[in-house]
């Protein structure tokens, strides 16, 4: 099919140069009607051309005057940011919309905003420990199971869950991004992502100290509750 297009643009080239060869030649023998004549003919093309561009633009125009109006709809309707619904204020509204508890997240989510598989892969790379208090000892521990089910608004874990939480989340959002789906508003919220780049970092930028307050080297999780949209 390209070779067939191809040939025939090579075709009409040829044409054009003969034709212009032509012209040169009508040009020398100084014969005024014959000359006037092709000249109209040339002429007659330009207000064509400059008709059919207007048709291009304007074709154009009304292929993307459209669109645009659909994405500007589609951001209005998109505003909200909860547009797959919330998970309320506390675990019985959580499980009663339908969220499911996500320990890494430490948040409860709608399934439109529940990274499934992005979760079992992180989780299967490091096992984080979770505790009743600030004293991390074995007899201290949360059994996972209770952590899994979203049974503790607040726990302690090792220090490594902040960076693996962090990476997590920020896997989430570019996830959410090349599906084109709906984030929870924790993954939406620029400070959390501000926040996590620089527990990321700070193995080498030593930006924040998290070993320097009376808990030393631990986190503090805090259960959240998300809704779930686009924003
Ligand atoms: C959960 O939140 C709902 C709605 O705000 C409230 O009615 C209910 O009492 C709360 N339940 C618990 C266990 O706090
Ligand atoms: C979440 O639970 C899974 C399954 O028990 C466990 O392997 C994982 O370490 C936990 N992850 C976090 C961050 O709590």
């Amino acid at each position: 099919m390209d070779l067939f297009g191809s040939r025939q643009s090579l075709d009409s080239l040829d044409f054009d140069f003969q034709d212009g060869k032509l012209l040169e030649t009508t040009a020398m023998d100084n014969t005024p009607s014959r000359t006037d004549a092709k000249r109209q003919k040339r002429q007659c093309r330009y207000p064509t051309c400059t008709q059919l561009l207007i048709i291009a633009l304007l074709a154009l125009v009304a292929i993307l005057l459209p669109l645009s109006i659909s994405r500007a709809d589609r951001h209005d309707k998109i505003s909200t940011g909860i547009e797959f619904g919330t998970c309320g204020t506390n675990r019985t509204t959580a499980i009663a919309n339908g969220c499911i508890f996500d320990n890494l997240s430490y948040a409860w989510a709608r399934p439109a905003c529940h990274h499934a598989s992005l979760l079992k892969t992180l989780q299967s790379r490091h096992e984080i420990k979770y505790y009743y208090s600030s004293t991390l000892s074995p007899e201290n521990r949360i059994p996972i199971q209770e952590i899994m089910d979203g049974k503790h608004v607040s726990a302690w874990a090792e220090q490594e869950q902040h960076p693996i939480h962090c990476a997590f989340m920020l896997s989430k959002l570019h996830e959410a991004f090349m599906n084109g789906g709906p984030t929870d508003n924790l993954v939406r919220e620029e400070d959390h992502t501000a926040h996590c780049t620089q527990i990321l970092l700070d193995n080498w930028l030593h930006e924040v100290e998290p070993c320097a307050g009376p808990q030393g080297c631990i986190s503090k999780v805090n259960m959240k509750f998300t809704h779930c949209g686009y924003s």
